[in-house]
């Protein structure tokens, strides 16, 4: 496929609100994760030390509960690493690194919690 007849990738409206109050409201492309997105658009709050590893729970993100019924359940990793976010785990608890991006996200909101460690 040539350069110039190549798709533009399709995204979704993610609103990211630290807790704050500052919202980002970014394009953040189908087939990548809430967390890729964050840090591509500079969120601050999302911090992702272990590159989307299910490894630091330093993505912690609080989602929007019009929104929980569409995710993935949480795997066994997630819910291991849900133990251990610098914030409290409340039921809308996620790790933004294991939350992909699919088109019924469109308009997700996330909150970022006050810290990540
Ligand atoms: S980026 Fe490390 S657990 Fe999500």
């Amino acid at each position: 496929m040539g350069l110039f007849n190549r798709k533009p990738k399709e995204t979704v409206t993610i609103t990211y609100i630290s807790h704050g109050g500052a919202r980002v409201e970014a394009a953040v492309p189908v087939d990548t994760s809430v967390m890729e997105g964050g840090v591509s658009n500079s969120v601050d709050g999302i911090v992702a030390e272990c590159g989307g590893a299910c490894l630091c729970a330093t993505c912690h993100v609080y989602v929007d509960e019009a929104f929980l019924g569409l995710l993935d359940p949480i795997a066994a990793d997630e819910e291991v690493m849900l133990g251990n976010t610098f914030c409290p785990r409340k039921p809308n608890s996620r790790l933004s690194c294991q939350i992909h991006v699919t088109k019924a996200l469109d308009g997700l909101v996330v909150r970022t919690p006050e810290a990540q460690h």
